[in-house]
């Protein structure tokens, strides 16, 4: 989500950092800073807002002797995105930076009473922590010491007046890279393979748990152990990670994002939103308000909140509900869905709630967004940045919060919440390479015809509404979602040998009905893909998913499998899959 830069040498430091962060500034944009140690000097910079305010800032300094650097983009989690909660953090000698959640800052917190925290952010607590155990230990040991008491997730450069030309990193599920310079002195640090490329052919990828620093001329790991590859030489691949486009990139970060969306979220069986802690549980049913592949998600949603919370829930179109003079019950709470927080529909809706007086929070993935900012309450759901204008990432960490939220509002003491803490903490959303294959090799039986049906019952059906939406979104071809019930009350007939249905057959989920309506269209001749755990005979062709007992898990697999179906189809026809015709990122008009 944020990005991360670092350089040990004796070339021009600040330079070295802009250009590196340029190539992140897409993952996160609430802010940027820098810190600088040369000639025994620390020096830190930064600035709210975009790239360009920390440049101008910067503009006529230069650091051109032998030190260390180290900067950061921010994509804002915990506090605002103002200057004092940009990165880096400082204490009285040291400056770090970090992407990712420190989990138990507030217990570390603890451990420094007497020490004045700037920021509200989540990562301060690491510089002070150093610096408190340099009291007691070597900065080395201390380092160490601070790594093995953080929970959470973390790419961490760190640099301190106490080690001249050292810069101490460590890596737990957040990506970070060590990159050989043009000599043995040099080296530099990064999130991501863009800002390298170019500038390093010999590149490290950490692993989880991989700490230690890099010293003048070489590099010390306190644990883990590192290994050099080549790296690619391609500055547009290096930003999509090697992936041909955006859309595939995010598909495949979706299980890393479930393990972001999920990290502090569940302390003890109980499920936490800090953020919503003064919003009262007693309202009388939730309504929700979005538009495209988020009104998806708050379709599918409804089916949780009414399951698992026993609230009553009414989905609204945005464009729809601004004009209607809508009846709002005063004791609703009104959520609002926007991955960009700023879709205008969805913004006028909110106002609209607002002027009602209805309590309200949004689920949002940009924070400083207008729509965050409106909201009385915002849950963040940490998606990072979505450069696909499809939605595939977004709509993923859309639904975990969601799933979060149903069991967050669920005031039934007797459910299992455990079963579902569970189920959640264990969901694995990696995609089966095998699969993506089987799926490209599909693809191309699909071009013909005349539309697509995609169907299925229960949450289920909104997830063949995204379905549809995104093959045809991407790929121009026609398609419908239905809920597999509704077939026979019209849509059948247009079954014939030149339609094709996709029929999501979860085990856990109404089975045995949607068989039966699948047949139906079978009958009539329709070419069927069924996406199941259970073998169908009936069917054209068969994707098999991985056998479970929790509906959700098949939801999320089947999400991944209809996401690669429109990927693929749509690489097939040539489109371009990133940036599709007539379609927009944010939509800021009516
Ligand atoms: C546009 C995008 C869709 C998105 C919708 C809502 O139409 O093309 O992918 O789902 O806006 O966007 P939001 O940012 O409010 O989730």
């Amino acid at each position: 989500m944020c990005g991360i830069v670092g350089y040990l040498g004796n070339k021009e430091k600040k330079e070295i950092i802009l250009n590196g962060l340029k190539e992140l500034e897409y993952r996160g944009y609430d802010s940027a800073g820098m810190a600088i140690l040369c000639n025994d000097e620390l020096k830190f910079y930064k600035k709210a807002g975009k790239l360009q305010n920390l440049s101008d800032f910067m503009n006529d300094l230069s650091f051109k002797e032998l030190g260390v650097a180290i900067g950061h983009t921010r994509w804002a989690t915990h506090g605002k995105p103002d200057d004092i909660n940009s990165h880096p953090h400082y204490g009285e000698f040291s400056c770090v930076i970090h992407n990712g959640i420190i989990e138990n800052y507030k217990e570390l917190k603890e451990e420094l009473k007497n020490v004045n925290f700037n920021s509200q952010t989540d990562t301060e607590v690491i510089v002070h922590l150093f610096e408190e155990y340099t009291k007691k230990f070597d900065v080395y040991t201390a380092f160490s010491e601070v790594v093995k008491k953080l929970q959470g997730a973390y790419a961490i450069l760190l640099i301190t007046k106490k080690a001249k030309n050292t810069i101490f990193f460590a890596k737990n599920n957040a990506p970070l890279i060590i990159a050989k310079g043009d000599n043995d002195k040099e080296f530099y640090l990064a999130s991501c393979d863009a800002p390298l490329v170019g500038i390093s052919k010999e590149v490290a990828y950490l692993n989880d748990g991989d700490y230690g620093y890099i010293s003048e001329d070489k590099i010390t790991l306190l644990n883990g152990k590192i290994e050099f590859k080549q790296l690619s030489s391609d500055r547009q691949s290096a930003q999509k990670d090697g992936f041909s486009t955006f859309m595939e990139k995010e598909i495949y970060e979706q299980a890393q994002i479930v393990k972001n969306v999920i990290l502090g979220r569940i302390k003890n069986d109980k499920i936490c939103f800090d953020e919503l802690s003064s919003l009262e549980n007693n309202f009388s049913k939730i309504i929700i308000c979005a538009c495209g592949t988020s009104y998806h998600a708050a379709l599918a949603s409804a089916y949780l909140f009414e399951r698992e919370a026993k609230i009553e829930v009414r989905i609204e179109i945005a464009s729809e509900f601004r004009y209607k003079d809508a009846y709002l019950d005063k004791n609703a709470l009104f959520i609002c869905i926007s991955q960009s927080g700023e879709t205008a529909d969805t913004l006028e809706a909110l106002k609209i709630a607002k002027e009602n007086n209805l309590k309200t929070l949004a689920l949002c993935n940009v924070d400083n967004s207008s729509i965050a900012r409106l909201a009385d309450y915002c849950v963040l759901i940490r998606a990072g940045i979505e450069k696909s204008v499809a939605s595939t990432k977004a709509f993923c960490a859309q639904m975990v919060n969601l799933w979060l939220l149903s069991l967050y509002f669920n005031k039934n003491e007797k459910r299992a919440l455990k079963d579902e803490i569970f189920v959640l903490k264990n969901l694995d959303l990696s995609v089966n390479k095998t699969q993506h294959e089987k799926i490209k090799r599909l693809s191309k039986r699909y071009l013909h015809g005349h539309g697509f049906f995609f169907i299925s019952r229960d949450i289920f059906y909104p997830l063949a509404l995204e379905a549809s939406l995104k093959l045809k979104e991407i790929s121009y071809l026609h398609a419908e979602g239905y809920a597999a019930g509704e077939m026979k009350h019209g849509p059948i007939a247009l079954a014939d040998s030149e339609l094709f249905c996709v029929a999501f057959m979860p085990k856990n989920m109404l089975y045995e009905k949607t068989k039966s309506n699948v047949l139906e269209l079978s009958a009539r001749d329709a070419n069927i893909l069924v996406i199941s755990p259970i073998e169908f005979d009936m069917a054209d062709d068969f994707i098999k998913t991985k056998d479970c007992n929790h509906y959700m898990i098949e939801f999320f697999e089947m999400m991944v499998i209809m996401q690669l179906f429109a990927l693929e189809i749509a690489n097939k026809v040539g489109a371009n899959v990133d940036m599709p015709r007539n379609l927009a990122k944010s939509v800021t008009v009516e």
